[in-house]
């Protein structure tokens, strides 16, 4: 049966055929462009953009021998727009299985630091230098760390935190791409990465095997909320 919306549709075929028209374009319109200069409005959001880097650019990856032995990629979670971003090594077996960063035993104390700085886990961004779990919970070779890091460096670039916590050594190291010498020398001091404070401390696995290492890795956090104006209800808590 022929409805309204035939007959209007018949009425414009007709009215283009008068016209001469032999042929219509049958296209999707064309989405808004993510580069139209000067016009800010155009640009993705951050969720978008961090969407887009997961399915699109890092897709089901196989740019290094990690993928083999991986379950999940574990990408990062947390806020598109964090003002603080916390780097760790590389999925454990509990990330690798969930496909989350920092949900193991070492993510629980994590969870703990960064309620300690009266922050929430969903406040704040998370996400590894190695996107893929490392076999038998080795440190990430470094070819699979500079293989790996321009995703990292596409996070923070997206996220564009205004500080960033690195957890370990590896950590510290995977994101400069360059050795730092011991974490016990380096922690505890702000550097730069690409022009966002950096601080390193150590890794939470490594405070589970020494707890008195909490006392300056909470000092090191005080530091850090302070950059970000937090003030600490719990000044002195190790
Ligand atoms: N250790 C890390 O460095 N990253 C995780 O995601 C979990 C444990
Ligand atoms: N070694 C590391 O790599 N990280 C720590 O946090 C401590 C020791």
């Amino acid at each position: 049966m022929e409805n309204d919306s035939h007959r209007d549709l018949r009425r414009w075929l007709k009215l283009y055929a008068d016209l001469g028209v032999r042929e219509l374009p049958l296209m999707e319109r064309t989405p808004p462009s993510d580069d139209v200069q000067g016009d800010e409005s155009a640009k993705p959001s951050p969720s978008a953009a961090l969407a887009h880097l997961r399915e699109h650019e890092i897709g089901e990856c196989r740019r290094c021998p990690l993928h083999e032995g991986r379950r999940k990629i574990v990408f990062g979670v947390g806020n598109a727009r964090a003002r603080l971003f916390f780097v760790g090594e590389g999925p454990g077996a509990d990330e690798d299985r969930q496909g989350e960063p920092f949900v193991g035993r070492a993510g629980q104390l994590l969870d703990r630091i960064i309620a300690a700085m009266g922050l929430e886990r969903e406040e704040v961004y998370i996400a590894n230098v190695v996107k893929c779990r490392p076999p038998g919970n080795r440190a990430p070779l470094p070819d699979e760390s500079a293989r790996c890091l321009p995703f990292l460096e596409r996070q923070i670039e997206i996220v564009a935190p205004e500080v960033i916590v690195t957890l370990g050594r590896v950590a510290l190291e995977g994101l400069l791409g360059e050795s730092v010498g011991g974490i016990t020398r380096v922690r505890g001091t702000f550097r730069q990465y690409r022009g966002i404070p950096l601080m390193p401390t150590f890794h939470p696995a490594y405070l589970l095997r020494s707890p008195e290492k909490k006392r300056p890795v909470w000092e090191d956090m005080q530091a850090v909320m302070s950059r970000l104006g937090l003030t600490s209800s719990r000044s002195d808590r190790s």
